[in-house]
């Protein structure tokens, strides 16, 4: 495997741009806010972010730190690092195939925000009654072509990103469309913040009721900060080998990390303001965003007739645009394996893997309609796609990275890798701190939260 000629980000923006549009995504949008809503609010939003700082953002940098160091993707990093031990191939492999897993359903979900897209630019939400608008979501999934035709749309734009390679591709998309969602999410939110009756939403972000903290409402948060953050999927290994030396892993870890959290909160604060305003309840589960969200657009369209529409095409169009900057993620540990492996072209690489991922996505997509009856364990494909690579895969990935960082991989190169070579002094003062936090720490709360989420 040749390593010399790599591509890299180009810069330091690049970096934190191409990291960030990898962890906001559907993640923030769709997940986070129903999460929320279901888990009781304020003191799930504390815990999350206790999570994300003290858990998940040093095994962000620990993946990005495997990723530069052996400046290979996902599927190889591991097994170079471990001076080729066969056990690590083996990791590397699942690293491969559970991205790809996610991203066949991913996809499949960006494909509804495609055709909310077309439907909020026909104005649907509000020429229709808001009844009726709440059942547009359950006709879509529903029906056969049209989501097949909307997935394989996203699955395609996703491809032509990846295949034009990691800096005329990945970096220059990143770079325009990251700036662009946070621009989106706090337009939304404002508008949401000013509907009369809001507060009752901001009230019910904020509020701290100690009695909805359980292990189980941990484990969620861990678990929502890792699916977040993306790891656990090779993602940001394969990012990590694209990183040159001189760039800072601790500064720009710590942004990524709260750039997420930030776009997970605004989205909260975007959208559970205008569910209360609604008189609508906070806990409507993964509908919330297809379904909730849209009635209040219908409902809002005879007072505020215009700007009800802008917002619902804001809306969409910033859910299809986060997923997409996630999934070009997901598709390029694949791709990238492909091209290490075989030295096949970029084009020849994302067109194969285009074929058989959409081919998944299109059963996954017909498990809501005709495939309905095809159920393993009382689930559907797609719920079981998404429970398995979300809470075992996922979980599972990210514990085998740790246990390799912390026990594995020699502590002087993680050190050195962390402070790049011993460029900056201060991650040479807390590379150290974060070791034990990735050999001692991490594994047992990872451990811990597999546990929870099979026993409670
Ligand atoms: N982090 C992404 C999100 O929040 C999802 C994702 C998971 C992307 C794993 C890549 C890898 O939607």
């Amino acid at each position: 495997m040749n390593t010399d000629n790599r591509e890299n980000f180009g810069s330091r923006f690049a970096v934190i741009m191409a990291m960030a549009g990898s962890a906001i995504g559907l993640g923030n949008i769709w997940r986070f806010p129903y999460i929320v809503g279901e888990m009781g609010g304020g003191a799930f939003v504390l815990i999350y972010v206790l999570a994300t700082l003290l858990i998940s953002a040093p095994l962000f940098m620990t993946e990005a730190i495997i990723g530069r160091r052996s400046k290979l993707s996902a599927a190889n990093a591991m097994y170079a690092l471990s001076k080729r031990k066969k056990f690590w191939k083996g990791v590397g492999l699942v690293l491969v195939a559970s991205p790809l897993i996610i991203l066949s359903y991913y996809s499949v979900v960006g494909g509804w925000a495609v055709d909310f897209l077309i439907k909020s630019l026909n104005f649907t939400f509000s020429s229709e009654t808001p009844d009726h608008v709440s059942t547009l979501f359950g006709g879509l999934i529903s029906s056969t072509w049209r989501p097949i035709i909307a997935h394989l749309f996203f699955m395609g734009t996703t491809a032509v990103v990846v295949s034009m390679g990691v800096k005329s591709g990945i970096e220059k998309f990143n770079k325009f469309t990251v700036p662009v969602l946070f621009g989106m999410i706090i337009f939304i939110m404002i508008y949401s913040l000013f509907l009369p009756g809001s507060d009752a939403g901001v009230k019910y972000l904020l509020k701290f009721d100690a009695s909805s903290l359980t292990p189980k409402t941990l484990a969620y948060a861990l678990g929502q900060s890792f699916y977040s953050l993306s790891l656990g999927m090779g993602t940001i290994i394969t990012y990590g080998s694209y990183i040159r030396k001189q760039e800072n892993l601790l500064t720009s870890g710590i942004t990524v990390a709260v750039s997420d959290l930030m776009f997970a909160i605004l989205a909260a604060f975007a959208i559970m303001p205008a569910v209360f305003a609604a008189g609508l309840e906070p806990g409507a589960g993964p509908g919330l965003i297809f379904q909730t969200i849209p009635y209040i657009f219908s409902t809002m369209s005879t007072e505020l007739p215009v700007i009800s529409d802008i917002i619902a095409i804001v809306f969409f169009l910033a859910i299809f645009v986060a997923a997409l900057t996630s999934s070009v993620s997901l598709m390029e540990v694949g791709a990238a394996y492909i091209v290490e492996n075989t030295g096949m072209s970029r084009k020849k690489a994302t067109t194969i893997l285009f074929v058989i991922l959409g081919t998944i996505g299109t059963l996954c997509s017909l498990s809501f309609g005709p495939l309905a009856d095809f159920q393993i364990a009382g689930k559907g494909l797609f719920d079981l796609m998404d429970w398995f690579s979300s809470n075992v895969v996922l979980i599972l990935a990210s514990l085998l990275a740790t246990v390799f960082a912390g026990w594995f991989m020699r502590r002087e190169s993680f050190t050195d890798e962390f402070s790049s070579g011993g460029k900056y002094s201060l991650n040479k003062k807390i590379g150290p701190v974060l070791h034990i936090i990735i050999k001692y720490a991490a594994p047992l709360a990872i451990f811990a939260i597999f546990i929870t989420n099979f026993i409670l």
